[in-house]
């Protein structure tokens, strides 16, 4: 399975901190907010990954980002030239994908917790599709699903006026290799835009689709608002001044999963040393 990021998109609601910069460099406490989606993919396996974003910030991304190669990774980066929707994501990723499965990561999404760490579905030989839902008291802001009493899901609707359940789906996907051909045929929305939706609901309709309820013990933000950025910032602050622990530190991700040596971590960490992102790294490497 490959993985996505999606970090395009006019960060609107986030004027004017985003009039020069991308929404998904802005940083959530002590690192860009897109080390937090990319941190999910490789939690979740995943080591090869697009990332799209617009013309603008493409140098920006590259410079933060590299090849990939630092991580274990590979990285590769694509333009959306207009933001006409999530799924767009996986026709843009068409060449990449080469037919594998595919995750799609938002690249304002933020997930923690020990819950969450076994939630992802296996990455090999996947097909179909797999999501998430998180009770929120405002669904009406986010895609909702509904279940029946057996845990079917009975409908998909994004940010509907009446939400029928209170289950937010987060910005976390994963699909089989006809994802491309899904998302080439649904159509635009009323507000014009190809839904990340329309695609989950083919899967159920076809009854495809696999749904992971999170429960309290995860921490999901979507960091589309000041407030909620803030939020979020708050809670890893917390987290990591009472732990000693990062959340969502790709370095210590990338050496825990034996995609880089000791040696490697050490050099990426000597020259960060001066930061407090720097100096842990460098503790996991003494210690
Ligand atoms: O956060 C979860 C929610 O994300 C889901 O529950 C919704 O079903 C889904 O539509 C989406 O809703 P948002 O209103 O949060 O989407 P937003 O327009 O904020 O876009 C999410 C991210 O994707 C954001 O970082 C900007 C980026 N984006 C967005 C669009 C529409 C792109 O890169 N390209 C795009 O075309």
């Amino acid at each position: 399975m490959k993985g996505i990021i999606l970090a395009g998109g006019t960060g609107s609601r986030l004027w004017p901190i985003t009039l020069g910069n991308s929404k998904q460099l802005v940083p959530i406490y002590d690192k860009p907010m897109v080390y937090y989606p990319i941190s999910t993919l490789m939690m979740a396996g995943i080591r090869e990954v697009l990332v799209i974003t617009t013309a603008e910030h493409a140098p920006l991304f590259r410079a933060l980002l590299g090849d990939g190669a630092a991580w274990g990774m590979t990285f590769e980066f694509a333009v959306q030239e207009s933001p006409d929707g999530l799924a767009q994501a996986f026709i843009i990723g068409e060449e990449f994908g080469a037919g594998d499965s595919m995750a799609l990561a938002l690249g304002d999404n933020i997930f923690h917790g020990a819950g969450f760490e076994n939630a992802f579905p296996p990455v090999t030989n996947f097909d179909g599709g797999h999501i998430f839902a998180y009770p929120v008291p405002d669904p009406e802001r986010y895609g909702v699903i509904e279940f029946d009493d057996s845990g079917t899901a009975l409908s998909i609707e994004e940010k509907p006026e009446h939400p029928k359940s209170r289950f937010a789906i987060p910005g976390l996907y994963f699909f089989g290799p006809d994802v491309v051909e899904i998302a080439k045929s649904i159509k635009p929305s009323a507000r014009g835009e190809l839904e990340i939706t329309s695609v989950s609901e083919h899967y159920m309709r076809e009854g495809r689709l696999r749904v992971s309820v999170l429960d309290s013990g995860t921490m999901w933000f979507d960091t589309g608002t000041v407030d909620s950025m803030m939020d979020a910032s708050e809670y890893v602050r917390a987290v990591e001044r009472r732990t000693g622990a990062r959340i969502a530190c790709p370095e210590e991700i990338a050496w825990r999963q034996g995609w880089i040596t000791t040696d490697q971590l050490a050099a990426i960490a000597r020259p960060l040393e001066k930061s407090g992102y720097g100096s842990y790294l460098l503790g996991l490497v003494n210690h």
